[in-house]
């Protein structure tokens, strides 16, 4: 990689860095989990010993990663992250043996992890030590590796896919929720500040982008990014109501926040299977993985009454049907007598 696209990297990764809360008190919304962390991460302070395990439970977006970081700046001690899909026992092993007393190793996509490798997580969680092979074959012997008090935060979209032992070695479960559009709109005015260079906003685009965010802060964060380059490359540079507008036009998010996928996945849905479909089937028609259904776009559309998980599938509801154009399905339905 040449020095120059590297620099531009590591730039880039500052910017993205710098947006980011690094204090339980600069961290905007979910009051009570606030409350709860500053409680646990004191305690244990005060007790010069490391934190419980703590597992978070959120849709996407909504700062897990940012809270886990968080944490460990309160703690003080070193953060170390993976990602629960890619590794094998070997690579956790590696990984638990390399921590100091007091870090905070970081697992996103915990219920991704594959079976075997939370099996061999237990030990470690529970008593600091973890059995390795050395050999190889039914002969190889195991011995048993003693570890640094670590604390494991977890993140997770699906805390269900979790087995029920593993749920249980968390000491503290966290679950996040959406955020108002009041939180998401402070949370838009620092992001404009902190941007190199910031960038004008007005109050009004604040609000406009903060209604279309659909309560998640990574959405409200991009939102910011693109119409900050449409407003650089089409107006002023300043984010003007109008220009903000134009811009959320231009790039397909309507009034709700729903963007394109979202639209698409609700009017298949109701053209294609007339409001009532299974996932493989949606899945296959709009042709996205069924895991970025159930956990990207689902979640949000569930939450604003737009559908409906039943045993006999995903039912879009009323207000989908109004929002997209459709007639209703009880006025679209044949009478009889
Ligand atoms: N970035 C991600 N989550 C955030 C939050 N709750 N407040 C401010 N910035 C954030």
């Amino acid at each position: 990689m040449s020095k120059q696209v590297q620099e531009l990297l590591e730039a880039y990764d500052e910017t993205q860095y710098s947006l980011r809360p690094q204090t339980l008190k600069e961290f905007i919304g979910q009051e009570t989990i606030k409350e709860r962390l500053h409680i646990h991460i004191n305690a244990a302070k005060q007790r010069k010993q490391a934190l419980e395990h703590i597992l978070l439970v959120g849709p996407p977006g909504l700062g897990k990663t940012t809270l886990a970081k968080i944490i460990s700046n309160e703690m003080g001690g070193g953060f170390k992250s993976a990602v629960g899909p890619t590794m094998e026992r070997l690579d956790l092993a590696t990984i638990l043996t390399n921590l100091e007393a007091g870090d905070i190793l970081f697992v996103d996509e915990i219920h991704r992890m594959k079976g075997y490798v939370q099996e061999s997580m237990y030990p470690a969680m529970e008593d600091y030590k973890i059995d390795l092979p050395v050999g190889q074959g039914p002969s190889a012997d195991i011995i048993t590796v003693p570890l640094s008090r670590f604390t494991l935060v977890g993140a997770t979209t699906r805390e269900g896919l979790l087995s029920g032992p593993f749920q249980n070695r968390f000491g503290i479960r966290i679950h996040l929720g959406y955020y108002t559009d009041d939180e998401i709109q402070i949370a838009i005015n620092q992001y404009s500040n902190r941007l190199q260079p910031p960038v004008e906003i007005e109050e009004k685009a604040e609000r406009e982008l903060a209604c279309r965010s659909r309560g998640t802060m990574r959405i409200a964060k991009n939102l910011l990014l693109n119409v900050r380059d449409y407003a650089t490359v089409k107006s002023t540079g300043v984010i003007t109501h109008a220009v903000a507008q134009e811009a959320l036009e231009f790039f397909s998010i309507d009034e709700l926040g729903l963007d394109k996928g979202d639209r698409d996945y609700l009017s298949t849905l109701i053209e294609k299977f007339s409001g009532r479909a299974g996932l493989k089937s949606l899945a296959v028609a709009v042709s996205e993985d069924e895991r970025t259904i159930e956990e990207v776009i689902e979640p949000y559309l569930l939450k604003i009454g737009f559908l409906s998980l039943t045993p006999t599938g995903r039912v879009a509801a009323d207000p989908a049907y109004a929002h997209l154009g459709f007639p209703s399905p009880q006025d679209a339905q044949p009478t009889f007598f």
